[in-house]
């Protein structure tokens, strides 16, 4: 139950990753694809397991190798997904899939566990998401046409025409002051306080190729955007940036100055949004709540698992606490 993480990649040089080995093919019957265009690409050129079913060490290695994540964060961001929405007794997640589905990842441990991927919706995946709807609204994990038209407006007005900070800090805001106006159930608490925000500057830091990154380049090109998100392809002759990063702290601060956020939600009704009062939970650094809110799901799902089970979540829940350890002191909920 459960297995080590892999080491972080040694090679972490600017190269082409869409290369003769990686070329992208066309979804078969039964490929997963779902809410995060930068996994749907790795198993689209095969970087992950074209089936979109991968381990939690293939996602953390893939996502080094066809981006250059740093292996912190891509640790971080694995293993949060992977307890939530992973089958911890068969090591698999589906980066689609949704609730009621489970089988594509084998036989699924009992509810109130849910094992269903990727696209079970206020888990990870959440509401206000650049190109995908509301779950309340419609289909959270498909791409969505209307809300890439409102992105190419915005990018047009303040970008210069590219997806660059500034047009990343309106399509956030205005992605919110939609959910607050159309969904009862807008949550926008933690933790999608931090993955929303992380995920609007995600395009920037991973999707600009490398060696225009180098030159200087600090927007996206819309076609290029286009690919990743809607078709889950990287541009020909796509090269990975040339340093290990995440999203970094400037641009994440630009696009949350921009306007005045408080993490909170809708109270049933729409236009009724409020301020989540337990935001840190017991914490004091926000790398920290998110990790604790986390391991909370984990409980939820899992209240009292027993030996294999068992064995396998405390494995994931240390690997997971792997990436916050310099900062945040281990929650240990089944010791
Ligand atoms: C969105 C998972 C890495 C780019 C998402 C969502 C999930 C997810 C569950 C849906 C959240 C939502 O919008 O409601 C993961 C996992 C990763 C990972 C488990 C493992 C490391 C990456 C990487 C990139 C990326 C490396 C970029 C290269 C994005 C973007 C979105 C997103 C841009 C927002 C899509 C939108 O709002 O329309 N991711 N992701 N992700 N992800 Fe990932
Ligand atoms: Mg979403």
């Amino acid at each position: 139950g459960g297995q080590p993480i892999p080491k972080p990649i040694k090679d972490t040089s600017l190269k082409l990753v869409n290369d003769k080995k990686h070329p992208w093919k066309p979804l078969r019957a039964g490929d997963q694809r779902g809410p995060c265009p930068g996994l749907n690409a790795l198993a689209s050129h095969g970087w992950l397991p074209r089936s979109g079913v991968a381990t939690p060490g293939e996602i953390v290695t893939a996502v080094q190798n066809g981006y250059n994540m740093e292996w912190t964060r891509a640790v971080l961001v694995t293993y949060a997904a992977f307890l939530v929405n992973g089958n911890p007794l068969t090591n698999l997640l589906s980066i689609g899939e949704s609730r009621g589905m489970s089988w594509l990842t084998g036989h699924a441990p009992p509810p109130p566990a849910l094992a269903s991927g990727l696209n079970t919706h206020g888990t990870f995946e959440g509401d206000a998401s650049l190109t995908r709807s509301d779950a309340f609204l419609g289909d959270n994990h498909s791409f969505n046409e209307t809300l890439f038209q409102q992105l190419i407006d915005i990018s047009n007005k303040v970008g210069g025409g590219k997806y660059n900070v500034s047009a990343a800090a309106e399509m956030r805001f205005q992605r919110v002051q939609d959910s607050i106006a159309r969904n009862p159930n807008f949550n926008f608490a933690n933790p999608r306080f931090n993955t929303a925000f992380i995920e609007a500057v995600f395009p920037i830091v991973f999707f600009i190729d490398g060696r225009l990154q180098e030159a200087g380049e600090t927007g996206l090109d819309l076609d290029v955007m286009r690919g990743f998100f809607q078709d889950h392809r990287m541009p020909k002759d796509f090269h990975r940036r040339g340093t290990p990063t995440g999203a970094s702290d400037s641009e994440l601060d630009f696009v949350m100055a921009a306007h005045d956020y408080v993490p909170g939600f809708n109270n049933g009704s729409v236009n009724s949004f409020v301020a989540d009062p337990n935001f840190m939970g017991t914490q004091t650094e926000t790398v920290c709540a998110l990790y604790e809110k986390f391991v909370n799901s984990t409980v939820s799902l899992y209240p009292s698992p027993h030996g294999d089970l068992r064995k396998a979540l405390n494995k994931n829940l240390d690997n997971f606490y792997v990436a916050v350890e310099s900062r945040c002191d281990q929650i240990k909920p089944y010791h």
